[in-house]
């Protein structure tokens, strides 16, 4: 059933949230271990691997161009992983009810879409250079979820426009939203670790 590609570890010091690490395009499950050391050190981590090989680079889903996502595709991938997420915590003994993701770009998506597929998945989720991943027909109820969201500036993939809309959406959905604009391009800065430092030290 643990059916992706992952690291995980077990918390080293009690009452820390989890962090389900989502990385970016070409990422791996270990991109982001050093992003979590740094932003929530000592809490336990589930990290899988994206499935979808674009050019040899993994991702959480299809695109069919860049910031055109393969909706079908998305939908099938994130109830494949939220399955993983959840069989997963049972088995490592991870705090499934107080899981945060942290996503970067298409990792942000992906923990986008798992909130708003699975919506009592997470407890929230910092989302780092994200885009809306869908538009739900239905509308999910977030009351409760906290989220928080860096936008980059200068950033050529995401459009300021797709980072105010995703907040806009989480936020009507109930969800509490921080959302940032960074001095910053897709990549990520020190900026961005520490707001994820001082926002997680806070949830
Ligand atoms: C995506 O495909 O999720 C976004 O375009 C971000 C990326 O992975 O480049």
């Amino acid at each position: 059933m643990l059916d992706f590609i992952h690291h995980a570890a077990a918390a080293r010091r009690a009452g820390l949230p989890t962090l389900l690490l989502l990385h970016g395009t070409g990422g791996d499950e270990r991109s982001l271990l050093s992003v979590a050391e740094m932003i929530l050190p000592d809490a336990a981590i589930l990290s899988p691997r994206g499935k979808v090989l674009e050019h040899g680079m993994p991702r959480f889903f299809r695109r069919l161009a860049e910031g055109v996502f393969d909706l079908p595709d998305l939908h099938a991938r994130t109830d494949e992983l939220a399955a993983f997420v959840e069989a997963a915590t049972a088995q490592y003994g991870l705090a499934g009810e107080r899981l945060i993701a942290v996503g970067y770009s298409n990792g942000a998506n992906m923990a986008g879409s798992l909130l708003l597929q699975h919506p009592t998945l997470l407890a929230g989720a910092v989302l780092l250079r994200a885009m809306v991943p869908f538009e739900p027909t239905q509308p999910p109820d977030l009351h409760g979820r906290r989220v928080l969201i860096a936008a980059g500036q200068f950033d050529s993939m995401v459009p300021a426009a797709q980072s105010h809309r995703l907040a806009d959406l989480l936020t009507a959905y109930g969800a509490e939203v921080d959302f940032h604009t960074l001095p910053a391009d897709h990549g990520l800065t020190n900026a961005d670790l520490s707001l994820a430092r001082s926002w997680l030290a806070n949830v």
